[in-house]
């Protein structure tokens, strides 16, 4: 059988708009009507859209060669570089994420914990004591500036100075519409991303040069991807090791900080939580040194509950794509070879069935007791599924919680205005801006507070 389509496009539009407005509403409203394979139309592409637990197994478990993401992530090409990530073969994909893994995993992650908090800490050193930040360009900020540092190191934040948050917005500036329109047209935004992406790997090249050159140990992961070979021997080119930084940090930093401004926010909008979370954090702060306590992200299992909630109701990524490479079959359906199939994080995760009450902010959901989720094949989707699943998972959580950690220990928080509504125009799912926060420095009632922002 063909999958069903979902009634309600406009002639020649089809759900361009529907989707345009609310990704969300729309697949759930299809997942309700016509179950778990169905098919819409945007800006004239036929979709073929996989949802709820198993049938996005289904899509997680198949092999490169039955549904491949070459030509569904096309539009990433010109940031990640040609030839790099998607735009490589399955083999060559997996020898490049076989260079960065080591980076990425168990003790070497641990090992940027003291390097995330200090950099949490300069980034509040400009706060003085009370004032007002755009909560998704703070954690923007914060990502870009944290991940640089952990991931190519200070040589290169030195050459690239104060532009580095701007030459990663640039590299960003195609956003959604290289998606849907031709990744390459002649348009200032991705003139922009172009000569970002130029810029930024001249800049990561002539770092890595001098970290190999002059410093091995000042960027213990940058000299070993520069003298690193692949499987058949020959070497890794550098042109390769830069593209393949910038891969990770483009790949990591927007989506981590779309999560760290959904953690806070949603923490800050729950009293009764953000009480939890503050007394856990008194206790580890007293239980050993308070100095150095929020980098101790093992100790933080209510502010661990409390984003991985957020990452529920709010993955970055709203829809993950893929293309049948061979024609497969679910639930009945046919998939015909060459379909675009789409699955989504954010829909599926509020299909009822998996989570009780989905649209409920309940971060106890996920103790050791209730694990609602527990025995569901593919129940959180927003690192992705199979053997595709982030690389950065692990990094990213411990960044947020050291971020949560720094901030909630060091003032007193405030949302302002109506809850965040998520915008879907964004490359990564944030609240929509701005998202107001005001600040007032903790425990130093009986002075005078100097302006921040
Ligand atoms: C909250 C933060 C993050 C989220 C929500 C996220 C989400 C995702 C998702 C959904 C995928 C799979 C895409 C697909 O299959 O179509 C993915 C893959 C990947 N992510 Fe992340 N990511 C995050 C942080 C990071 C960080 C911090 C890094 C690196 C420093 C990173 C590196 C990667 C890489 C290299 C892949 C490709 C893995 C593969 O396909 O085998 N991510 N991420």
């Amino acid at each position: 059988m063909e999958p069903p389509a979902l009634g309600g496009g406009l002639p020649l539009l089809g759900h361009t708009l529907a989707f345009a407005r609310d990704p969300v509403a729309l697949l759930v409203d299809g997942h309700q009507k016509l179950g778990e394979v169905f098919t819409i139309r945007i800006t004239g592409r036929k979709f073929t859209v996989l949802s709820g637990p198993a049938a996005t197994d289904s899509v997680f478990r198949a092999s490169d060669e039955t549904v491949g993401r070459r030509r569904a992530y096309e539009s990433m090409t010109p940031v990640f570089g040609e030839g790099m990530l998607f735009d490589a073969t399955p083999a060559e994909f997996d020898e490049q994420i076989a260079l960065i893994l080591p980076a990425l995993r168990g003790r070497a992650v641990e090992e940027y914990a003291p390097v995330m908090r200090r950099e949490v800490e300069d980034y509040l050193a400009g706060w003085g004591d009370q004032g007002r930040i755009d909560l998704v360009g703070s954690m923007s900020e914060l990502s870009v500036n944290i991940a640089v540092e952990c991931l190519i190191g200070a040589e290169f934040r030195r050459r690239v100075g104060p532009d580095l948050v701007r030459l990663f917005t640039d590299l960003k500036s195609a956003g959604r519409a290289s998606w849907l329109i031709h990744p390459h047209l002649p348009l200032p935004a991705f003139r922009r991303r172009d000569r970002a992406r130029r810029r930024l790997i001249e800049l990561i090249l002539d770092a890595a040069r001098s970290i190999k050159r002059d410093d091995p140990e000042s960027g213990r992961f940058v000299s070993t991807l520069m003298t690193s070979r692949f499987s058949d021997g020959s070497p890794v080119p550098e042109e390769v090791v830069a593209s393949l930084l910038l891969a990770i940090i483009v790949a990591g930093e927007h989506n981590t900080a779309a999560l760290a401004s959904w953690t806070g926010a949603l923490l800050l909008r729950h009293p009764e939580w953000l009480s939890r979370v503050l007394r856990e954090q008194e206790e580890l702060a007293s239980a050993g040194d308070a100095a150095t306590a929020c980098q101790n992200v093992r100790g933080m299992e209510v502010l661990r509950r409390c984003m991985v909630e957020a990452e529920r109701l709010h993955p970055p990524t709203t829809v993950l794509l893929r293309d049948a490479e061979q024609e497969f079959s679910y639930g009945g359906y046919r998939i015909a070879r060459g379909s675009r199939v789409m699955v989504s994080p954010t829909a599926s995760h509020r299909l009822p069935g998996v989570f009780q009450d989905p649209e409920r902010y309940d971060p106890d959901r996920f103790s050791p007791e209730r694990a609602e989720h527990r025995g569901v094949p593919q129940p959180m989707l927003a690192f992705g599924g199979g053997r595709h699943r982030c690389t950065g998972m692990a990094f990213a959580y411990q960044e947020i919680m050291i971020i949560w950690s720094c901030l909630l220990r060091t003032y007193e928080l405030e949302l302002e205005g109506h809850a965040p509504r998520p915008d879907y125009s964004a490359v990564t799912a944030v609240p929509r801006t701005p998202c107001w926060v005001r600040y007032r420095r903790r425990g130093r009632q009986g002075e005078k507070p100097s302006s921040g922002r």
